[in-house]
């Protein structure tokens, strides 16, 4: 029998989340099932948007509420230890959605994908630029962005694991960018390492609005908007004529109790004849190979640079998460379990 430790979600929150919303457990996990496979966790993907399920009353046609004293569910990558299932013999490197748990049990459902060994991507790769991370950010910037060169490409949450890519992705395809960030040191490293042509410290004066007048007079063609509420609201005033809005998140919304807050600058869209377009990045997943070949080029080419923030142990995947969703993070956030 595997004893397994996990992270809980232990209390629901009511605002701002914190580690003590979480507390670790141990179970023993029953014998496979046919069909089924046991997986050793070695990293396990922090992304934010998992926090908006976290919410009393979340549920919603993509997700359910996450029910309390169970794992929190997450993207890990995980070695195959022992199989009840043909298609994942025991060996097989796979990334899937599961939780926050040393090892999960799964049947091949749930985004689970075999990754074949490359020698040039480390495990990482595969949850940061070619993992759902990088997923998300391809697919929202080709499909709904549809970027030209030339376009000027806004993006919210620059510097964190989507942001930090759909920047680079459109510089490659000839976009000019402006990457919007929390601090004087995150706005450098977007420029130094990512090669943003413009930041924006959204939390220093002259704040969005007067610097996106600045940045972009002719308008903003593409905002891929990781955060939502004020500052959607906000660049809406500043789009371009058939400017395309990817909205990918609203992590500015997630700790809020109630609903989140309403936009008021959608006659902008009108006028301006824009669309506005969700998605979510599991959408593609018949694509996802396709992609991963285009991104692991970039990537081989040095070309894309897929940054990575990593905390080590279980024991710190509550802090990390919390962390991440402040902003104290540069890419994408992982936790390394072995
Ligand atoms: N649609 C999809 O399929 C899909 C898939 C994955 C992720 N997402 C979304 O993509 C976004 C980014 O997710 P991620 O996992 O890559 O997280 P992340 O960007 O690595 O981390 C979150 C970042 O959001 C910024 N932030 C937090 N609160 C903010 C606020 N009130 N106003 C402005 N910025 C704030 C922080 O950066 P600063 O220091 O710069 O403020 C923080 O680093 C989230 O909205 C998530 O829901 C969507």
């Amino acid at each position: 029998m595997t004893t397994v430790q996990q992270v809980v979600l232990a209390r629901r929150p009511n605002g701002v989340l914190q580690p003590e919303h979480f507390s670790l457990k141990a179970t023993d996990l029953p014998a496979l099932k046919e069909g089924q496979f046991l997986i050793r966790n070695l990293f396990l993907s922090l992304d934010a948007g998992f926090r908006q399920w976290m919410n009393a009353g979340a549920s919603d046609n993509y997700l359910s509420e996450m029910p309390l004293d169970t794992p929190v569910q997450s993207i890990v990558l995980g070695e195959v230890t022992e199989s009840l299932h043909s298609d994942y013999p025991i060996g097989s490197l796979v990334v899937g959605r599961t939780a926050w748990e040393t090892h999960s049990i799964a049947d091949g459902s749930d985004l689970m994908t075999i990754i074949q060994p490359n020698e040039n991507f480390g495990p990482e790769h595969y949850l940061s630029a070619l993992g759902p991370s990088g997923m998300t950010a391809y697919f929202g910037l080709m499909n709904i962005g549809q970027p030209k060169p030339g376009d000027t490409l806004l993006v919210s949450a620059a510097a964190g694991g989507v942001g930090s890519l759909v920047g680079q992705i459109g510089k490659i395809l000839g976009c000019r960018t402006i990457g919007i960030s929390s601090s004087e040191e995150k706005c450098q490293w977007l420029q130094s390492e990512l090669g943003y042509d413009h930041v924006i410290n959204y939390k220093a004066s002259p704040g969005l609005d007067q610097a996106l007048a600045e940045m972009a007079p002719n308008g903003v063609d593409i905002y891929f908007d990781n955060v939502g509420g004020h500052m959607l609201d906000t660049t809406l005033k500043h789009i371009a004529l058939n400017a395309r809005i990817i909205l990918c998140g609203a992590i500015s919304q997630y700790d809020l109790t109630g609903q989140h807050i309403g936009i008021h600058h959608l006659w902008e869209l009108v006028t301006k004849r824009a669309k506005a377009e969700g998605f979510m990045f599991s959408d593609y997943v018949e694509e996802y190979s396709a992609a991963m070949e285009v991104l692991g080029h970039w990537i081989t080419a040095e070309q894309l640079h897929a940054p990575v923030n990593i905390t080590h142990g279980l024991a710190s995947t509550a802090e990390a998460f919390c962390q991440m969703l402040t902003g104290n993070n540069l890419g994408k956030s992982l936790v390394k379990l072995c």
